[in-house]
């Protein structure tokens, strides 16, 4: 884990809400899917914690992330300018995704797919067979689906009201895969809920989110419960649980 200065090199609107930020990042030969950093995007210590975001794709000196404008601190940041410094702390997360096995699907959930992003092109690289389901409210929630159609993968869209793709979650792409495909998933807490019920006899790999103040096991801040009822840290037991391990 090392806690940086970094530049930024972009950092472009790719959604109503979205935006694209790449970054100086040196240790990117470190980084693997799952991990994410945690970003101070301001002077001071107003906004208090560091936020939390998935390292969607790397290059030899820098990362890429894929940010909702939700509150104060992803406010700051849609303001940053090329060249702009920030404090960046990572690689984070112990627990990440597994590539084992030859086919792999990915669900991913409005802005979650920005965390399977990563996974999809190091799984391709690696020759495995890749489909990626991407979701969102409707057509304008389809921030990544530049990178989608770029990334050479095979994939399908879904929007809850049928205005882009097939109409739905992209929990319904589940029945047309069968259970060698090992599945894997981030996005809202719901979508996560509903795919931990229709996982039995499935590998169902998730990718979870949590309110989170020091990113590395300290503060007990992101705290879920396990199956037997212990607590588990999701940046540092996680972010990346088996659907079974964890009570959502
Ligand atoms: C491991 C992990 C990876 C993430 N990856 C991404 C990503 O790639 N892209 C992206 O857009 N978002 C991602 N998120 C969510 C992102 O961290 C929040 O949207 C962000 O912290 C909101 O900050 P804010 O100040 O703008 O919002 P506010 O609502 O003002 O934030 C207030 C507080 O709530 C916490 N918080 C609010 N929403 C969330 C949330 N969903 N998850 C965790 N903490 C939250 C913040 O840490 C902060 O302390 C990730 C979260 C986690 C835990
Ligand atoms: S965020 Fe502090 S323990 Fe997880």
């Amino acid at each position: 884990m090392k806690d940086l200065v970094c530049k930024v090199i972009k950092n472009q609107k790719v959604g109503p809400y979205t935006y694209l930020m790449e970054l100086e990042f040196p240790y990117t030969e470190e980084l693997k899917p799952g991990h994410f950093l945690m970003i101070r995007a301001w002077d001071g210590l107003d906004p208090l914690s560091r936020r939390a975001f998935a390292v969607a794709d790397k290059r030899k000196d820098s990362v890429s992330i894929y940010y909702d404008v939700v509150g104060r601190g992803t406010g700051l940041m849609a303001k940053l300018k090329e060249g702009d410094s920030i404090r960046v702390l990572g690689p984070l997360g112990k627990k990440l995704f597994p590539m084992e096995g030859q086919k792999h699907l990915l669900l991913g959930g409005g802005i979650g797919l920005s965390g399977l992003s990563l996974l999809a092109m190091e799984l391709k690289n690696l020759g495995k067979d890749v489909f990626v389901c991407y979701g969102a409210r409707n057509s304008k929630g389809l921030s990544m689906k530049g990178w989608l159609e770029e990334s050479g993968l095979s994939y399908r869209i879904f929007t809850d009201d049928g205005s882009e793709g097939e109409k739905g979650s992209v929990l319904n792409a589940l029945k047309d895969f069968g259970k060698d495909w090992v599945v894997h998933a981030c996005g809202p807490m719901g979508m996560l809920k509903a795919l931990q019920r229709m996982s039995e006899g499935r590998k169902v790999y998730l990718s979870l989110e949590a309110p989170m103040a020091c990113g590395w096991g300290v503060c007990l801040g992101c705290v879920v419960r396990s199956k037997e009822g212990k607590f588990l840290r999701v940046c540092f037991d996680g972010p990346v649980f088996e659907a079974g391990e964890v009570m959502l």
